[in-house]
């Protein structure tokens, strides 16, 4: 067979312009074809955790909107009579139900962490004795700060993201779980399965007011977390060495240039 055809990192000089097929390795510079040969991928996030992360994620933003709502409920509304009406329901109707939901993905990711690839488990352990992972932790949080001028690759997480998906996501999301759960036990009243399961919450925190300011604290940090976490995946995306968007939506991490160090 023609080698042109085998080898698409070869222009074809040959090729007639415009043709549509030809057009991109036919225009090709040297430089692009250099760079086609320096950028390496690798698959990370496999379709377990890439459909967990981006369902928790909508569930998170459901949720922080109607428990924002719920704490700071809106003004009477004259729509229609009070019997008539049921949004307040709707509102908590849909803060259960996504809580719910969040609940059963996150126990499904913690299940796929026993059968998933290594970066599946990262977010649930801190190599804190690994003192070349704290001496990572301290690089990345310089290059965050834009003190140093040139970023290292990984290919899950950085060390700085992974210790604020473990204490954010790993521990904070299973204390929005517990407290949540503890409340809605209130809602499910004495002797529910709730009540069984997580009404001793209750009488560790003393009474319902504290439970409920703990569970909103909690929802800040997450909106923290979330901001912080949005406006690091998109500057990584440009400055740093690699992909990070499309690797949570394909999973596969492209490396952009070919230096170990
Ligand atoms: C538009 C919104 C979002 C974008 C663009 C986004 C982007 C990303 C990216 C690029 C990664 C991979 C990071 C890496 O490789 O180190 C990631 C991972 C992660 N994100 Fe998001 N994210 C979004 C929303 C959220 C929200 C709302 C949460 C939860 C509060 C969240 C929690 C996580 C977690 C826990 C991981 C680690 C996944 C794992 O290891 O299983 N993300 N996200
Ligand atoms: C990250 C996840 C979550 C966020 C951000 C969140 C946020 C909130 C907020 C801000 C409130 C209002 C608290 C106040 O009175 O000031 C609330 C109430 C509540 N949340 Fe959550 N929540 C989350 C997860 C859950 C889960 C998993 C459940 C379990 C079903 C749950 C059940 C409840 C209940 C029962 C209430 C009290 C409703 C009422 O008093 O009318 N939440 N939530």
């Amino acid at each position: 067979m023609d080698e042109r055809v085998i080898n698409i990192h070869i222009p074809n000089p040959d090729a007639p312009i415009p043709l549509e097929a030809a057009r991109l390795t036919g225009a090709a510079r040297p430089e692009d074809i250099e760079s086609i040969f320096l950028k390496t991928s690798v698959y990370v996030y496999e379709v377990p955790v890439r459909l967990w992360h981006w369902l928790n994620a909508a569930m998170i933003f459901i949720l922080m909107g109607t428990g924002y709502l719920i704490a700071r409920p809106l003004p009477t509304m004259e729509i229609a009579e009070a019997t008539d009406q049921f949004l307040f329901g709707y509102i908590r109707f849909a803060h259960f139900a996504a809580g719910m939901v969040l609940t059963v993905a996150f126990a499904a990711r913690i299940i796929w962490a026993f059968f998933g690839n290594v970066h599946s488990r990262q977010m649930f352990k801190l190599p804190i004795h690994n003192p070349r992972w704290i001496k990572e932790l301290i690089f990345e949080l310089k290059w965050y700060l834009f003190l140093v001028p040139q970023p290292k690759k990984y290919v899950g997480h950085n060390p700085l993201a992974h210790a604020a998906m473990f204490f954010f996501i790993t521990l904070g999301m299973t204390f929005m779980i517990v407290t949540g759960f503890a409340l809605y036990a209130e809602g499910a009243g004495q002797g529910s399965i709730y009540d069984q399961t997580f009404g001793w919450v209750l009488g560790l925190v003393g009474n319902s007011q504290r439970l409920h300011t703990l569970h909103h604290l909690g929802m800040w940090s997450i909106v923290i977390f979330t901001i912080i976490h949005i406006y690091a995946a998109i500057r990584e995306d440009i400055m740093s060495r690699q992909s990070m968007l499309s690797t949570i939506v394909s999973g596969w991490r492209t490396f952009k240039d070919d230096r170990a160090e």
